[in-house]
């Protein structure tokens, strides 16, 4: 039965799993100053949790990358409400990340004293339409850095973008929050460890599904099966089609499906079309950190966006390596607070520019190839300046 603390009703807007009950959990990261409120959101069989920030400002608190606003989402928000003043504004910090934007319009409506802030260059698809018509009120609606910034004494607010993506464009804008000294980024930069994040204690099947070898199998909770569960999610959100990663044929999928004790929606019904390869533990190392997460570019971004944009992404890394007593890292995706001053944003500065960047393993080969397709089909224009 579907609580109904986490009920949300547009989700046949955004069909995005886990459809039309989403648990929330609250974590303050750093005493006082910033709290993350995590929900799951993914496709079909690859589910990852997304963050929306909550930062203390001036006088109140401010949101970034909002999420869909369950009852419980807004019973956590008003505990930090209570303690340290409203919700002053809500910022939309990328152009192009749907999981990002599907909560602001009915979070614009519950706080509705609040100042709307979105990321240049918003666009929907297969047509723009008008910021009304998606239901974001431009009345109290402002463009970064077109309109000003928000809470200037506070924040440092730079942009990594844009980038023509022919459709749209890529563009995301970081913000530094001196108090904290922390770096707020939403999918540029991320940091990935072999512990599955906590939301999952709350239903682990996403990454039970995964542990399987064969559609047959029960899923049988165990630390090492949330574990590797969680690697193989990550490698499918980090390459779509993971090297290591077979395609079975229909015949194989449907001798295995159906079996007694999976006939229900949390095993997919016994449907799992992959076969991984023995070896595939070997492509965790290269993206998720043992001990601790391992800080990088996304993948998908360094494949599907950067490919032509290489001196646009040093140039930002330069900018904010600039930043006076940068500590912590908080992004939208994976683990945070990450421990991130200005050598390790040199360290990403000298990946970018040495051989390993450009070099291609097999992973990538998948991504690589569906990004040349869409370059040389036009779809993806020469020229990366709007
Ligand atoms: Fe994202």
């Amino acid at each position: 039965m579907i609580e109904k603390d986490k009920i949300w009703p547009w989700w046949p807007l955004f069909p995005l799993y886990p459809y039309g009950s989403k648990k929330t959990i609250i974590n303050e990261l750093i005493p006082e100053q910033i709290w993350s409120l995590e929900q799951i959101q993914g496709i079909y069989y690859v589910a990852v949790p997304v963050r929306m920030t909550v930062i203390k400002v001036n006088e109140g608190l401010m949101i970034l990358n909002p999420l869909p606003p369950t009852i419980e989402l807004i019973n956590q928000l008003n505990e930090i409400i209570f303690k340290h003043g409203p919700i002053k504004a809500i910022v939309l910090p990328t152009a192009s990340g749907l999981e990002h934007k599907i909560g602001l319009p009915p979070l614009a409506r519950i706080f509705n004293q609040a100042e709307i802030w979105l990321c240049p260059g918003q666009w929907s698809f297969p047509i723009n339409l008008p910021l009304d018509f998606i239901g974001i009120p431009s009345k109290r609606t402002k463009i970064l850095f077109e309109d000003g910034l928000p809470f200037e004494d506070c924040c440092k607010w730079t942009s990594l973008g844009p980038i023509n993506l022919g459709l749209g464009r890529f563009q995301e804008i970081s913000c530094f929050h001196k108090p904290t000294g922390s770096l707020h980024v939403t999918d540029a930069i991320v940091g990935i460890e072999s512990n599955p994040p906590k939301i999952f204690d709350y239903d682990p099947s996403p990454l039970l599904f995964h542990s399987r070898e064969r559609g047959d199998e029960l899923l049988v909770d165990s630390p090492e099966n949330r574990k590797k569960g969680w690697a193989r999610l990550v490698l499918f959100a980090s390459y779509l089609r993971p090297s290591k990663l077979q395609i079975p044929s229909l015949n194989h999928v449907i001798k295995y499906s159906f079996k007694k004790g999976l006939r229900n929606k949390k095993s997919h019904f016994g449907i799992y079309p992959f076969l991984w390869d023995k070896d595939w533990e070997v492509s965790k190392a290269v993206i998720i950190g043992d001990n601790s997460p391992k800080i990088q570019i996304a993948p998908v971004l360094q494949r599907l966006i950067f490919p032509r944009s290489k001196e646009l992404l040093s140039n930002w890394l330069m900018v904010v390596k600039n930043f006076k007593g940068m500590k912590y890292l908080i992004s939208a995706h994976y683990s945070s607070p990450l421990e991130f001053s200005e050598i390790d944003c040199q360290k990403i500065i000298d990946n970018i520019n040495s051989d390993e960047w450009n070099s291609l393993n097999e992973d990538n080969k998948f991504l690589y190839n569906f990004y040349e397709r869409l370059y040389k089909l036009g779809i993806i224009p020469e020229n990366i300046n709007i």
